[in-house]
């Protein structure tokens, strides 16, 4: 018989395909009150779970009590109680590696965004007030030969620097849980202790997961650490950060600017002080939104989610503890 598997993200018609050949599939299109009601109700018969976005806790996953995988079609994990999932024997999975270099381009695109003031001055134009020849008011800073500062040196930390050393001669400094020496013989870069990274770098980038040790590991002090010329730059998790004390810093222009793909809430509140100030760039969490990253992402995770249920160790998994058991 086959096994149930529910959808909480659209996939591609050829992916869609490909599950109902193996799968009884419930797709859960919107994740509204109606989606969540009808999710609630899909969940005791589901062997398997697919989707991104949305916070599956202790509370709910308790209503699926046959599931045996999740398949993330993300490579955060923070919306999932992995303990909890451990504990019950489920098997997690996520989409690393797909979606590296396109979530650097994301960084990049900010780094660049805000240091040459690219949405403000663009929209100047576009409100017709390009009136005379820019002068220094409009000047932004230059981005090659400066300091990119890299906090969480991953995968896409690695990708952040490869473009900063390669592309645009930047010296790179990164702070993480270790020094990681084959990524200092590539980009030259050199390790730094988090005071000290703050301290020295013209771009602070986080590119660090969401954990209980990361939660607001950026916040007044820190961003006292930073100078007025600083660029701060978040394709992380907006959790990583204390918002108010961004602000404060942004305000106050005790740092230059952010670029920030990423917030405490998401969607942004279109009343957040971050919209009252120009020089705030802020996108809405499109780190690997791009057609083909997020179809192999999606492929990802169904080859993940295919594979726990045929009883393969699936290629991606979060908890290997559940492996073992
Ligand atoms: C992820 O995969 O965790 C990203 O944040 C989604 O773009």
């Amino acid at each position: 018989m086959k096994k149930s598997v529910v959808l909480y993200k659209k996939l591609s018609a050829p992916l869609m395909a490909r599950l109902h050949e193996q799968a009884e599939v419930t797709l859960i299109d919107a994740l509204d009150e109606t989606g969540l009601a009808k999710l609630r109700d899909a969940l005791p018969s589901a062997h398997g779970l697919l989707g991104a976005s949305l916070r599956l806790d202790a509370q709910l996953l308790a209503l699926a009590p046959k599931l045996e995988a999740v398949a993330s079609v993300s490579v955060g994990v923070d919306n999932y109680d992995i303990d909890y999932l451990t504990q019950r024997g489920i098997l997690l999975s996520n989409t690393p590696d797909v979606l590296t270099e396109t979530t650097a381009d994301t960084g990049f695109a900010l780094i660049l965004a805000t240091a040459r003031r690219v949405v403000e001055l663009a929209d100047m134009v576009r409100a017709g007030q390009w009136n005379k020849n820019i002068g220094p008011a409009h000047f932004g800073s230059d981005v090659h030969g400066k300091t990119l500062g890299i906090i969480g040196m991953g995968r896409i930390g690695e990708a952040l620097a490869q473009r900063g050393h390669f592309g645009f001669g930047m010296p790179v400094i990164y702070h993480s849980h270790s020094p990681k020496p084959a990524v200092e013989a590539r980009f030259g870069a050199q390790y730094r202790s988090l005071q000290d990274l703050l301290k020295e770098a013209d771009f602070v980038c986080l590119t660090l997961p969401l954990t209980a040790e990361t939660e607001k590991l950026i916040g007044t002090e820190e961003f006292a650490l930073m100078g007025p010329e600083t660029i701060f730059i978040n394709i992380s998790r907006g959790k990583v950060v204390d918002e108010a004390a961004l602000v404060e810093a942004l305000a106050q222009r005790t740092i230059r600017a952010a670029g920030l793909d990423v917030f405490e809430k998401e969607p942004l509140s279109h009343d957040s002080p971050l919209l009252r100030l120009n020089n705030v760039v802020a996108t809405p969490h499109i780190g690997s939104a791009t057609h083909e990253t997020r179809e192999a992402m999606a492929k990802c995770a169904v080859d993940n989610l295919l594979q726990a249920l045929s009883g393969e160790r699936p290629q991606n998994l979060v908890n290997p503890a559940v492996w073992k058991q």
